[in-house]
């Protein structure tokens, strides 16, 4: 992965919440790769793996603490000694926040607020934390700009919603150094193809790679703003270390500001893995929207963002990825 900052990692310590899971591990092995003093991985393995960070378990400055973040006291314990914590921790999936409206708010928005005290009390210097693009809602406008959202969906929506005015009364009361960071569909190696509610382009590469069946919701026109990882990790780097103070209580888009549709994807991963599969469509879902891509004009000035791998040239490297470690 290319280098996103400029200061020295090797003095600071950092946790990552959600560490074990898809993007959040990608985080944490940007900062072990970059000498980071010490790496502390928070997940409760909810929805993540022992595996994606198994790498890390034997680095002298890695650290693996299972344990949930809505548990206050054990979040306050890992705090200690911390200076930047990245957020990642959550219970992802619109479908998984209709169909259980009480786990999403609970991981989402409880242990947000569990997460922020913790930090509060230990007296870290600044927090990033995974907002959604789900929180634009019902807005028809394109592409999405940081100002003006819709209502919310979903309860998913309405979680990452409460995440932004948490942290939004945190930065002003308690003069915390908070920065949120919507992500659009995010993509890349270790996002998990297995169970009720996988994302879709790992779910469209195990059926190529595999020939298992492919559903595309709706009629596939639906479009989408698809991010490779290590701009998302990008992101979160370029956040962490901002020093322009219009970054601090904000909230920024964190994309590639272009969109392509679902047929589109699904096409390009069928040329990229050479499969002959067709995909089956069946009926739009629920909480979902029709068309999302960002403006990414205010991360760009703001954080210096410049996503520096298009949609395709992802979609490669995690194809590759699929193939040395999930192939069946
Ligand atoms: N992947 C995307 O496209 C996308 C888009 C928008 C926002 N997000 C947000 O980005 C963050 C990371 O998402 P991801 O795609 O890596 O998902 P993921 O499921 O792979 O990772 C989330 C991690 O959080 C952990 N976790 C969940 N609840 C927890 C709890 N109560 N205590 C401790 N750990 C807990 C899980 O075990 C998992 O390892 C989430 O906040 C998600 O809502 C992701």
């Amino acid at each position: 992965m290319a280098k996103f900052h400029t200061t020295d990692l090797s003095k600071f310590s950092f946790l990552v919440t959600g560490g074990a899971g898809f993007i959040g591990s990608n985080i944490a092995e940007y900062l072990l790769s970059h000498n980071a003093k010490k790496v502390v991985v928070y997940d409760n393995l909810a929805t993540g793996f022992e595996d994606n960070i198994r790498p890390f378990l034997s680095l002298p400055g890695f650290r693996f603490i299972k344990d949930d973040i809505c548990d206050l006291n054990a979040c306050k314990n890992a705090f200690e000694g911390i200076d930047y914590v990245f957020h990642q921790a959550a219970l992802g999936s619109v479908p998984r926040s209709i169909e259980n409206p009480i786990a999403t708010h609970n991981a989402n928005a409880s242990g947000f607020l569990s997460v922020l005290v913790a930090a509060k009390n230990a007296g870290v210097k600044r927090i990033v934390y995974a907002s959604s693009s789900s929180v634009y809602g019902d807005i028809q406008d394109s592409p999405k700009q940081e100002k003006k959202i819709g209502k919310p969906l979903s309860p998913y929506a309405v979680s990452k919603l409460v995440n932004e005015f948490y942290a939004d009364i945190f930065s002003r009361t308690y003069n915390m150094e908070i920065i949120g960071l919507r992500y659009f569909n995010i993509f890349g190696p270790r996002q998990n193809p297995k169970g009720a509610y996988a994302a879709a382009i790992p779910l469209f590469i195990d059926g190529l790679l595999n020939n298992t069946p492919v559903y595309i919701n709706s009629d596939g026109e639906q479009s989408r703003d698809f991010t490779y990882v290590e701009n998302a990790v990008q992101g979160n780097i370029k956040a962490m270390f901002c020093t322009d103070k219009k970054a601090l209580g904000s909230v920024f888009n964190i994309a590639l500001g272009d969109s392509i549709s679902v047929n589109q994807l699904f096409n390009t991963l069928k040329k990229i893995t050479g499969a002959s599969l067709s995909p089956a469509y069946r009926d739009e879902r629920k909480g979902d929207v029709k068309n999302s891509m960002a403006d990414i004009s205010k991360a760009a000035h703001i954080l210096g963002y410049s996503p520096s791998v298009n949609v395709e040239d992802g979609l490669r490297q995690t194809v590759e990825w699929f193939n040395n470690y999930f192939r069946k």
